[in-house]
């Protein structure tokens, strides 16, 4: 098992951070793998980036005549500092609806996500068949490795016929008989391959799922289904595993918020007001109060406005920092108030310009710029 350093750069791809698997790391993860899992691994290659939301996917190339590959998610801190800000953002959304808990380590988040897999896998869904973790750096960088879905095609891109309508509403059907919730169902974690949908990326997951998180998953798949053929053929079609009551509750429980990003800007670009047209076409149901207020919700919002404010300091703080003209006034604001003698000066007007001279009496905001530039990404990068 490597010890060594792998330096993190990062990529920027559609708001996501994906990390470089050239160099060092390119070279460990078939180290990694073949003494870890027995996989022998020839090439490794970044895979899926389009339709990636959180880790990095990799297509690793297996050794062998014909071309065979598994698929892997490398996770490593900067991934879970995007699922602690996910999570925040769904406590503030969705209150005591959700149960949301950052994961704290790297190895928590990888051993949930494998975890899942096999949970899924027992249950006989259509999800890849998990080979296993990998270890590259302990603690910071961690491989979830499964079965590659070979010539497979996102959802969102796929010829979607009858076939793929009556498949994709049995595995909520399936999912709902198991006593688990997928929760991130769209198109970009729906494949297409070899005539059968699959269920992919499972990391959200959930085991004995409340009603109402049950009622969303079915939704989203009728609306990523309803995106490309009509809404009445999916209605129909969802008829032969749901009873119209089902359909009706979980369309009434279901709103905007509860839509995954990639599907809300698939819907605004399809113009039709799906939702209502899957609404009119279930029986009448009155809607479900979705927003409930709890302790926990008041204090992710609390944080949340919080962090905004401090990030509005910091930009405010920073802006002065580099404006010479704000600078230079600022300077001369100091000035003359050091002339007449005041005893204080007022935080973010005339603390900046000493800060530059003698280090002190800095304003909040740009004590934060100075940090971040401290700890700024040109210097993550992980220590052996
Ligand atoms: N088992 C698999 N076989 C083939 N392609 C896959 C497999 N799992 C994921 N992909 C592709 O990789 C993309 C990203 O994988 P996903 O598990 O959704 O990662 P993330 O958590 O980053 O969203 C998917 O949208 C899909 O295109
Ligand atoms: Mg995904």
């Amino acid at each position: 098992m490597p010890n060594d350093a792998y330096p993190v750069v990062y990529v920027l791809h559609r708001q996501t951070a994906h990390l470089d698997v050239t160099g060092a790391r390119g070279e460990a993860i078939p180290r990694a793998a073949r003494a870890q899992l027995g996989l022998l691994v020839i090439s490794v290659e970044s895979f899926g980036l389009g339709g990636s939301a959180g880790s990095t996917p990799l297509r690793l190339r297996l050794d062998g005549e014909s071309p065979t590959y598994a698929f892997a998610k490398l996770y490593a801190r900067n991934h879970l500092r995007a699922d602690r800000w996910y999570k925040l953002g769904r406590s503030v959304l969705y209150g005591s609806l959700e149960d949301e808990a950052p994961f704290e380590t790297v190895r928590r988040l990888v051993q949930y996500e494998d975890y899942l897999l096999r949970l899924m896998r027992d249950a006989g869904l259509p999800t890849p068949t998990p080979y296993g973790v990998v270890v590259l750096t302990p603690e910071r960088e961690y491989l979830v490795v499964c079965e590659f879905f070979d010539g497979a095609v996102e959802l969102g891109d796929a010829q979607i016929d009858g076939a793929v309508i009556d498949d994709a509403p049995s595995i909520v059907r399936w999912l709902w008989d198991a006593g688990l919730a997928h929760r991130d169902i769209k198109p970009s974690n729906l494949l297409q391959h070899d005539g059968r949908v699959r269920l992919i990326d499972v990391a959200f997951a959930e085991v004995r799922p409340s009603p109402w998180r049950r009622d969303v998953d079915l939704v989203n798949m009728m609306l990523v289904l309803g995106l490309r053929p009509n809404a009445q053929r999916v209605y129909r079609r969802a008829l032969r595993q749901f009873r119209p009551e089902e359909i009706a509750e979980a369309f009434a429980a279901s709103r905007g918020v509860t839509i995954p990003s990639q599907c809300r800007a698939m819907l605004r670009r399809d113009r039709r007001d799906l939702l209502t047209g899957f609404r009119r076409l279930a029986p009448r149901r009155r809607p479900v109060r979705i927003q409930r207020w709890g302790i926990r919700r008041f204090i992710a919002t609390g944080r949340l406005l919080l962090i905004s404010a401090l990030l509005v300091a910091w930009v405010y703080g920073n802006s002065l920092a580099v404006n010479p003209e704000t600078f230079d006034s600022n300077a001369r604001a100091v000035a003359n108030v050091v002339d007449v003698g005041a005893p204080t000066c007022r935080p973010g007007v005339g603390a900046t310009a000493p800060a530059r001279t003698h280090g002190a009496g800095r304003s909040p905001g740009r004590r934060l710029a100075l940090r971040a530039r401290a700890f700024g990404p040109g210097r993550r990068s992980v220590q052996g």
